[in-house]
Parts: C-alpha cells; sequence; structure tokens
C-alpha cells in the first residue's frame, strides 16, 4: 500500500519544513506542493550548498524524485522559471522531474500592482505580505475569472482570458487612482513565451498522482506557510489566501481524503512570525533579539526580520486539532542552547479567564495575557546532535513538557540545518508511519 502523508506548518511558516521534507523525500517516488505560490521559502541545506525553494518542491533535490506542483497552488510563470534556471544551473534535472498541474492558477503582474494598492491604502490594516501577488491571483481564481496553466499553454485561449482580465484590473487600478498603465501586449507576448517552456511539464496532475497511488508509490505532500496563516483557521484576516491546513491537501491536488495515510506537524522549539498580525508570545525586547539572532530568523523571500516568541502551547493544541497531527517535528532545538530558563506558554487568559479555544478576532487574540510556566534550559550544545539518548537531560525534560502539554507526539527532532541533524524516534508513531528507507 502507498504511504501518503502531510507534511505542514504547524505554526505561522518558516518552521523548517524545507529541511524535513528533503530528508524525509528519500523514502517517497513523489513529493507534492498543493497551495501557495512563490510566498514560500523552504531553505535546504546539503553540505555546503544552500537551496531556497519556493515554488518547485522541495523532493526535486533527489535525483529521481517526482516533483509536482498541483492544482491549489499559484504559479508566476517568470518566478517558476527562475528558479528552474538556478536549479538547472545546479545540476538538477528539473525536465525530467518537474509536473505542473493544468489547473494551477497564473500570476500576472497586474497582480503585484493590485496588491499594492490594496496593503497601501490608509484605510485598509496591511497585512504585511510577501507583495507576490499571491492573494490577488487568488481572488482571481474564488471570483471565477482567473487564467489557468492550461489557458497559458493554449494560445488559442489565452489571448481572449488575458485581454478580458487585465482590462478588468485596469479598471480597478483606475478606480484606485492608479496612473500606472501597465503595457498589455508586452505582458501577453512574455507569457506566450515563457509558455513554450513551460508546457511540456503541464499535465492533469491529479491523474498522476492518483495513478501514481495506483501503482502503490508513496507521496509526501508539502504544506507551505503554516496553519496560522491558513484562510480559515489562521489569524484572519492577518493570513495567506490559502488552505495551508492539512484539508487543503486534498482540494489542492485531487487526492482523496480516504488515501492520506499520516499527518505531520513541523513546529520550532520556540515560535516566529513574519508580517502584521497578533501573536500572543512575541518577545518584543533583548530575548527576542537574541532568539533571532540565534536562530538567524531573517525571512527566505523577503529577507524581512522574523517576530520571535516562546513556544505556544494552546497555539499547538490548536493546530493539532484542525489538522489531525499524527506526529510532530520539532525543529531548531539548538537554538535555545545557551538560555538558564525557558519560559513555555500553557494557556491563555482573556478577560481574567482561562480560555478554552482559539479567539477568531484580531482585538480578542490580541488581548490574550499568555500564562506562563518556567522550565530550566540545558544550557549546553544540542547543535548536530541526532541521538535521543545524547540529549542533555534538560533538553529531553523540555521536549517531554512540550510532548505532554500539547498531547501531540514529537517523534523527529531537528538540531541543525542540515539533513543528518535530525532524529526520527525509534518507536514512535512518526517511524512507523513513515515508509522504509528505499523506496520499492
Ligand atoms: P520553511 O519555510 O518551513 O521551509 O522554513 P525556512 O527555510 O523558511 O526557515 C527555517 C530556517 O531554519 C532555515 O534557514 C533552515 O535552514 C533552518 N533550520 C531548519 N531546521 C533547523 C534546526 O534544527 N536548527 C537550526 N539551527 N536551523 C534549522
Ligand atoms: P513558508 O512556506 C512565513 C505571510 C506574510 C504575510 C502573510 C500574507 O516559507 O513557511 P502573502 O504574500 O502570502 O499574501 O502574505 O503571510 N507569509 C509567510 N510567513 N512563511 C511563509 O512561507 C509565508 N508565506 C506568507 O509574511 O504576513
Ligand atoms: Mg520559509
Amino acid at each position: 500500500m502507498s504511504n501518503i502523508i502531510i507534511v505542514l506548518g504547524a505554526q505561522w511558516g518558516d518552521e523548517g519544513k524545507g529541511k524535513v521534507v528533503d530528508l524525509f523525500s528519500e523514502r517517497f517516488q513523489i513529493v507534492a506542493r498543493y497551495q501557495g505560490g512563490h510566498n514560500a521559502g523552504h531553505t535546504v541545506f546539503i553540505g555546503e550548498r544552500k537551496f531556497i525553494l519556493k515554488l518547485v518542491p522541495s523532493g526535486i533535490l533527489r535525483p529521481g524524485v517526482a516533483a509536482v506542483i498541483g492544482n491549489g497552488v499559484v504559479i508566476d510563470p517568470a518566478a517558476l522559471l527562475a528558479e528552474i534556471d538556478a536549479l538547472e544551473a545546479a545540476g538538477i534535472d528539473v525536465a525530467g522531474q518537474l509536473k505542473i498541474s493544468n489547473r494551477a492558477h497564473v500570476i500576472f503582474p497586474f497582480h503585484r500592482m493590485i496588491e499594492k494598492v490594496g496593503e497601501g491604502r490608509p484605510d485598509r490594516v496591511a497585512i504585511g505580505t510577501t507583495s507576490r501577488g499571491i492573494g490577488p491571483c487568488y481572488e482571481d481564481k474564488i471570483a471565477r475569472r482567473g487564467i489557468r496553466m492550461a489557458d497559458l499553454v493554449d494560445p488559442g485561449s489565452l489571448e481572449t482570458l488575458y485581454r478580458w482580465l487585465a482590462a478588468d484590473k485596469q479598471t480597478t487600478a483606475h478606480a484606485f487612482g492608479v496612473a500606472e498603465e501597465f503595457d498589455c501586449d508586452a505582458i501577453l507576448a512574455r507569457y506566450l513565451e515563457m509558455a513554450e517552456r513551460i508546457r511540456p511539464m503541464v499535465c492533469d496532475t491529479a491523474k498522476l498522482l492518483n495513478d501514481a497511488i495506483a501503482a502503490g508509490r508513496n507521496i509526501l505532500f508539502e504544506g507551505a506557510q503554516g496553519t496560522m496563516l491558513d484562510i480559515d483557521h489562521g489569524t484572519y484576516p492577518f493570513v495567506t489566501s490559502s488552505s495551508a491546513a492539512a484539508g487543503g491537501a486534498c482540494a489542492g491536488s485531487g487526492v482523496a481524503p480516504t488515501r492520506i495515510t499520516g499527518i505531520l506537524g513541523v513546529s520550532k522549539a520556540y515560535i516566529t512570525r513574519v508580517g502584521g498580525g497578533p501573536f500572543p508570545t512575541e518577545l518584543r525586547d533583548e530575548r527576542g533579539e537574541r532568539l533571532r539572532k540565534a536562530g538567524k530568523e531573517y525571512g527566505a523571500v523577503t529577507g524581512r526580520p522574523r517576530r520571535c516568541g516562546w513556544f505556544d502551547v494552546p497555539l499547538l493544541r490548536y493546530t493539532a486539532m484542525v489538522n489531525g497531527f499524527d506526529s510532530i517535528v520539532v525543529t531548531k532545538l539548538d537554538v535555545l542552547d545557551d538560555l538558564e530558563q525557558i519560559p513555555v506558554c500553557v494557556a491563555y487568559r482573556i478577560n481574567g479567564k482561562i480560555a478554552d479555544s482559539m479567539p477568531a478576532t484580531e482585538r480578542e487574540i490580541e488581548s490574550i495575557e499568555p500564562v506562563y510556566e518556567n522550565l530550566p534550559g540545558w544550557n549546553s550544545p544540542t547543535f548536530g546532535i541526532d541521538r535521543w539518548d545524547s540529549l542533555p537531560a534538560r533538553a529531553r525534560d523540555y521536549l517531554k513538557f512540550l510532548e505532554s502539554s500539547t498531547g501531540v507526539e514529537i517523534g523527529c527532532i531537528s538540531t541543525g540545518p542540515e539533513r543528518n541533524q535530525t532524529m526520527i524516534l525509534p518507536g514512535s508513531k512518526m517511524e512507523r508511519l513513515l515508509p522504509g528507507d528505499t523506496p520499492g
């Protein structure tokens, strides 16, 4: 039977999904993205080489593994081709490994323009987006006027659809007082040219994935962003515009929920967020600066400093609930190595009462007073440790505390950015759910 596993972010993104997916991908024949676009930045270190994957699934770095961009993803062809060029220059067989859904939606330059207008309006709170046109492209998808990869690679239908959409966007831009005109013909010509290079990779990826399942192949879904950035379950409106949570993997790929055999969350041993929005355990003092420095917490896509804070148990319990995590990977344990004490938020107090669910509004989340429990730090290096027994006793106690307070198994621990700086705990559910080391 196939192993169909979803790996996704349990916090606000940048949990280390790229590293984890790269590590696990040697056990899978296919790695697939199901949502988001080049707002994602998944960093993978292989020895001295550093890769930042944005649109292309991290599985591409394993020779012979098929990388699939599913229908739920939004694709900027220029960003895609730039990423493909960089991967090919690094010796990766992109043409042989990458497949792109004919139902994925296409991002155009005017999507970025519209986003800029929205983010800059004085009557709106800025979300602090990545400015990649992601939101406006999803808006067009839901409004049923979007352009899909199948249209992009069909010159017969692209021009008509494109001219309608471009006229629509120009009208919106004018309505918001943007004087800038975009060169409609030049954009069309460029997109027709880019379509030529992309066409051979475009296919019905839902069929490809389901045929692979029928043939007993293993599939790993790679989430982008994180559950707290999910359009429904995140800290709305400070979210991205797609379904980052586990449910999105089925809608965004055409693989049925009955096929999924495991759902694995990725969480830092603390927490970070990029962009605007409420953040209950945020550290706005030098302790946050210390985490940022130790964890090199700067955005992989925009270079913005990531906001840092202590591990948030109620948040993890909530994301475990909406995703149904079987087990989680805890990353960046080593970043906490030189702390005397490590506070962990164990409950939310709102208006003097302990909350029993995640509040829905920005106002309520802003009013959370985190209840902390102070755990002793281990004050010794864990960087690179790959065995549970070799971890300092207090680091093991910290992890056991996170496990018991969240109610979710910690099945894998990461102690550095490299593949081998990781341990999958023997006897864990994580170990049982992952296929064996050598794919058949
Ligand atoms: P993603 O978006 O979830 O794939 O995460 P990013 O790549 O944006 O950010 C995670 C960063 O942490 C990357 O620079 C990784 O190389 C790095 N990283 C991942 N796991 C570990 C770890 O266990 N320890 C340390 N020190 N760095 C890690
Ligand atoms: P990975 O996959 C962290 C954030 C942005 C902004 C909000 C909306 O690397 O974990 P968008 O451009 O998506 O409309 O921005 O979401 N954001 C991320 N934060 N990691 C990401 O991806 C993110 N992708 C989007 O900073 O707050
Ligand atoms: Mg990232």
